[in-house]
């Protein structure tokens, strides 16, 4: 089916589109006049062997597909709508070992050993810890900011990059604290990480075999701390995770897989949040006002809504079935448009408000309900309210400097590189 508002050629998953901006005025066309959309892909550019997928932008019909696994399966492919071309085949071999590409009941069991670690409780306990970070961080930023004031023989623009100053280092000290990474391996983590999700950006000298092979190595470091924890059982994480007696329990290569999977679900999703969030409040002055002096508990959940950092997920038809008037046929591949949903006016009052005392806010950014709804939500949004809180207090005049932010150029993300701000 062609969408005759659309202009040729148009996809959402398309790297140099999503470089640009997240394209919400076509979303808003598409959920008035072809919810649900087929859009052609070029065969052999995407990693699938298909011409296309069905494109889904309202809340309803996203919610409908990622509550209903059976009709609709993670396994059969990736939750990724496009890989570059090239390696995808061997990629998408591996991606079936991550949980996020998987269905009942072997997710079910992995998710149920998993979540131990994502309890209200082991949530709240890494608070003191990161909240000390949070305060470090938004403190080290303003000696940054001082210093590149010219106090300091800096270079008299006050400017920093709050991207690398502020946002990168809190997702990645939360994952470090959860799994109980020692301090000493630290840097080691955060150097695979970082290289796993530059490798497919060309402004990078990264290449494809150094991100694989930080994979590879973060994966043999997880391996090896949960041999490390079988042997020797701890009061920690990975115990519980992969030695905990009669619960189940994680195989070491399972765990190696888990802890990939939370270094990219965990890592670039809520450093772009929190790089969105900035940029949100820095160009709404009146929110960053209202968020100083009233803090409210409502702002982590619209900040998510607004950046919607997975701009797409995607599930395939196990069988023929019908979405929003479409037939779908059995093997179909369903892509499901979050950022599109958190702007659908049936759900949301003036959707193109950024509004931090929004109260419902049933928006989509950690996916549609359902088996793989997030499993770091409650660690995001305390890390997210732990950063803005500490920037509300050290940063508190912070302004932007330079050109609009330099973003990501990515399939699936909402990312920003680079975003130039100051500090008086
Ligand atoms: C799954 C978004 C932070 C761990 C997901 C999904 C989305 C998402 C959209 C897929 C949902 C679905 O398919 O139905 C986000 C956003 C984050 C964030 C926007 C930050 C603002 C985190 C954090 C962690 C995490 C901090 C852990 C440290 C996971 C895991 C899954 C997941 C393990 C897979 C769950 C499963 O397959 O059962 N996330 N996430 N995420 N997320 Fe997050």
């Amino acid at each position: 089916m062609t969408c005759p508002a659309l202009p040729e050629g148009f996809d959402a998953t398309d790297p140099d589109l999503l470089r640009e901006r997240v394209p919400l005025p076509e979303f808003a066309r598409l959920r008035q006049t072809a919810p649900v959309w087929w859009c052609p892909q070029e065969r052999g550019t995407t990693g699938f062997d298909d011409d296309g997928y069905w494109a889904v932008t309202r809340h309803a019909d996203v919610r409908y597909v990622s509550t209903h696994p059976e009709l609709f399966s993670s396994a059969t492919n990736t939750a990724i709508i496009r890989f570059n071309g090239g390696i995808a085949r061997e990629q998408i071999d591996a991606q079936r070992l991550i949980m996020l590409n998987m269905d009942p009941p072997e997710h079910t069991r992995v998710r149920q050993i998993v979540q131990r670690g994502f309890t209200p409780r082991a949530v709240r306990g890494l608070e003191g810890a990161l909240r000390e970070r949070a305060r470090r961080i938004a403190e080290q930023a303003r000696a940054t900011a001082a210093a590149a004031a010219g106090g300091d023989g800096g270079s008299g623009d006050g400017g920093f990059d709050f991207v690398t100053q502020v946002a990168c280092e809190l997702p990645l000290q939360a994952i470090a604290e959860l799994i109980g990474v020692p301090q000493e391996d630290r840097l080691r983590i955060f150097d695979w990480s970082n290289k796993m999700i530059a490798y497919d950006d060309p402004e990078y000298a990264i290449t494809e075999a150094v991100g694989a092979e930080a994979a590879m190595e973060l994966i043999g470091y997880a391996m090896h701390l949960s041999a490390a924890r079988k042997e020797c059982p701890a009061k920690d994480i990975v115990t519980q995770l992969v030695a905990a007696e009669g619960q189940g329990n994680l195989g070491s290569d399972e765990f190696g897989f888990f802890v990939l999977l939370l270094a990219v679900a965990g890592n670039e999703t809520t450093r772009n949040a929190i790089s969105h969030g900035m940029h949100a409040f820095l160009t709404h002055p009146e929110q960053w006002e209202l968020y100083k002096a009233t803090r409210p508990a409502t702002a982590a959940e619209e900040i998510v809504r607004w950046a919607t950092p997975v701009v797409s997920f995607q599930r395939t038809a196990t069988r023929d079935t019908e979405l929003g008037g479409q037939k779908i046929r059995a093997g179909d591949r369903v892509g499901l448009f979050y950022a599109s949903a958190n702007h659908d006016p049936e759900v949301f009052t003036d959707p193109d408000a950024f509004d931090i005392t929004r109260d419902p806010n049933p928006h989509l950014g950690f996916g549609g309900g359902g088996p793989h709804f997030c499993l770091g939500k409650s660690l995001a949004v305390m890390e997210i309210d732990l950063i803005f809180n500490a920037v509300a207090d050290h940063l508190p005049d912070l302004r932007l400097t330079g050109p609009a932010p330099r973003r990501l150029r990515a399939a699936w993300l909402n990312g920003i590189k680079e975003l130039r701000v100051s500090h008086p």
